[in-house]
């Protein structure tokens, strides 16, 4: 096909309004897919994805489509739905002409749609507004065009009326993508240049790259350059994926496809890297590549020590296929041996949490996530402390500065004051209320990462009865009255327990944790102080009184198929606690700082 018949699109779309319905659907009128062969969608290929019905890996599809009797390619890049992954969506998006916005007609348009849009319109993407899911009672699409009209500023008198579920309006979609979409631009006689937009790690056939080919040609045997990470190799196989993946001897600028080249970590060809050639390198890389910072850091212990050996190897695998993420080991007297890890986000945090326990069968206690802290010392030096109970002493520390985000919140107007309230209960500073429709506002505030991390994005769906959606972003560093408070049980200093607050809200935080722990821990055969202190000074205590004789008594009474069961249910209940000096804490006791409300 030549590059004048290709066209290079992805989907922006909120959760929920319909990208992957409509995927299938557009891969299936092109015959890409027989329906029989599709599972229920095609695009988000991974367990996990499909459980939590969030798209977390990208992947990329061609189909071929006729129009006025000419064939066309049209290569479907997917982008991720999260927040957590906002720079994978940079990346597809830079591999693009072009992009369909997907709005539910009975909904709106999202901030985390919005955040994706103007990301497109930097890229200078031609979009395309699509108003999915005509066929609801609800649905209103004459509303939600003037709606993007207002607030995207963009022209939606050809905006497109569809129903992904029952395929109605995808042969416009098809057309306009071949009519609005412009072709890539034929530099095939440029030295190679191919942007990664995702990569991940194949057991048999080591790293498998997807990219799209910007400048020149890559073909199968081509010694190959990754230009940031500087390592080299041989391209062992390369293709397209149509979408599974088919090997061809070469792809040209303007195409999109896939290589394996024996490459044992996706770290060597992360996503935003630019693939050259090895004798005939291109001057400059593609613009855009970013290392991976990771934001928010978390211990991981094994509940059994024994397991140590196997969580390393465990986190080894999944960073050969997760460059983002990062760990060191980390030990402390509370825990034993186990790592403290990075994560771009929370949700990323969770998704490696849950594939070392369900993939790797290891059963973990996590610590309640940190941010990282830049503390400036008293001897001038500035260090950095992702780990609240390393924070150097308060004699030898000048400052504490704290990230900070901006974030945006797309909410109906009656829960405006709700959500200001939230904002403004974390730490937040308001910058801007405006208004994109009658019923609808933007509210932008600047707050710390620190009050964001855990619940904050519950509260804002619960507090706007599901019907809010935010959008965030790293500003910088701020100063702040920081202080470290720390949590003793039974006398012992529980240093995974350890929280930086700010001053003003250490007395209320101290209460609450100390609350809160004396629900989550056990009872025991003796009574348990729990103190919360700053320094040396206790600023709260609470008890967990001791079992009563009785109670015991009774279980210890029954038969032995009872007893067994009961042994049975104690050592289940066992598995997620770690014994701290004599007295056994829950894991849910370790993330207790997050749910204080
Ligand atoms: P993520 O993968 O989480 O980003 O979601 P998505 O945007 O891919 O949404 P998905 O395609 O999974 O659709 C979400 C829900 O909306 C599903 O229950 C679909 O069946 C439904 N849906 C999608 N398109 C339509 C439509 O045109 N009409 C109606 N009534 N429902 C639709």
């Amino acid at each position: 096909v030549p590059s004048s018949n290709i066209r290079n699109f992805s989907i922006i779309a909120h959760i929920d309004h319909g990208k992957s319905t409509l995927a299938d659907k557009l891969l299936q009128m092109t015959g890409t897919v027989e329906s029989r062969e599709m599972k229920a969608q095609f695009l988000d290929n991974m367990d996990l994805e499909r459980e939590r019905g969030i798209t977390i890996k990208l992947q990329a599809a061609r189909m071929r489509f006729m129009y006025n009797n000419e064939a066309y390619c049209l290569n479907l890049i997917d982008t991720p739905g999260h927040v957590d992954f906002s720079y994978e969506v940079s990346r597809s998006l830079a591999a693009c002409e072009g992009a369909l916005l997907v709005v539910d007609a009975s909904q709106g348009v999202e901030a985390q749609t919005l955040a994706n849009v103007y990301l497109a319109l930097e890229n200078n993407l031609e979009i395309i507004p699509v108003l999915n899911k005509i066929d609801l009672p609800g649905a209103d699409p004459e509303r939600v065009s003037r709606e993007i009209e207002e607030v995207v500023g963009l022209d939606c008198s050809d905006a497109i009326y569809c129903s992904a579920k029952e395929g109605i309006g995808i042969n416009e979609i098809l057309s306009a993508i071949v009519q609005k979409i412009p072709p890539p631009q034929d530099t095939a006689e440029r030295p190679l240049r191919a942007l990664i937009f995702d990569s991940y790690y194949d057991a048999y056939r080591g790293v498998i790259v997807y990219f799209r080919v910007i400048d020149g040609t890559i073909r199968k045997g081509d010694r190959i350059m990754f230009m940031a990470s500087k390592k080299d190799y041989y391209a062992d196989e390369v293709g397209v994926l149509s979408p599974n993946q088919l090997q061809v001897n070469q792809l040209n600028a303007g195409e999109v496809g896939y290589l394996s080249a024996s490459i044992r970590s996706v770290a060597d060809a992360r996503v935003g890297d630019t693939i050259t050639h090895y004798s005939r390198k291109a001057e400059e890389s593609l613009p855009g590549y970013k290392e991976a910072t990771p934001m928010v850091f978390c211990g991981l212990f094994p509940v059994d020590a024994d397991q140590f050996t196997e969580l390393r190897d465990a986190l080894e695998k999944l960073q050969l296929n997760d460059a983002a993420l990062k760990f060191e080991p980390e030990t402390s007297s509370a825990m034993g041996f186990g790592f403290r890890c990075g994560f771009l986000g929370l949700l990323h945090m969770e998704i490696v949490q849950e594939r070392l326990e369900r993939e790797y069968n290891l059963s973990l206690i996590t610590t309640a996530p940190s941010v990282v802290y830049r503390v400036n010392c008293v001897n001038g030096d500035t260090v950095e402390c992702s780990n609240p109970s390393l924070l150097p002493e308060p004699g030898s520390r000048r400052s504490i500065e704290e990230p900070y985000v901006k974030i945006e919140m797309l909410t109906p107007k009656d829960y405006i004051g709700a959500l200001m309230e939230l904002a403004q209960d974390r730490r937040g500073e308001f910058k801007e209320l405006k208004f994109i429709t009658e019923i609808r506002a933007s509210i932008i505030y600047e707050l710390p990462l620190a009050e964001m991390v855990g619940d904050f994005f519950d509260q804002l769906k619960s507090r706007s009865k599901g019907y809010a959606s935010m959008e965030y972003s790293f500003i910088g560093y701020k100063e702040s009255d920081l202080i470290k408070l720390d949590i003793q049980i039974n006398g012992d200093p529980v240093e995974p327990l350890s929280t930086i607050v700010h001053k003003d809200k250490a007395y209320a935080v101290g209460r609450a944790l100390t609350q809160k722990l004396k629900e989550l821990i056990p009872r025991q055969m003796f009574k348990v102080p729990i103190q919360a202190c700053i320094g040396s000074k206790v600023i709260a205590s609470e008890a967990i009184s001791a079992i009563r004789k009785d109670v015991l008594a009774k279980c210890y009474g029954g038969d032995i198929t009872r007893k067994k069961k009961l042994l049975r249910k104690q050592a289940e209940g066992k598995k997620r606690m770690k014994a701290i000096g004599r007295v056994d804490v829950p894991q849910e006791a370790f993330m207790a700082v997050l749910k204080l409300e």
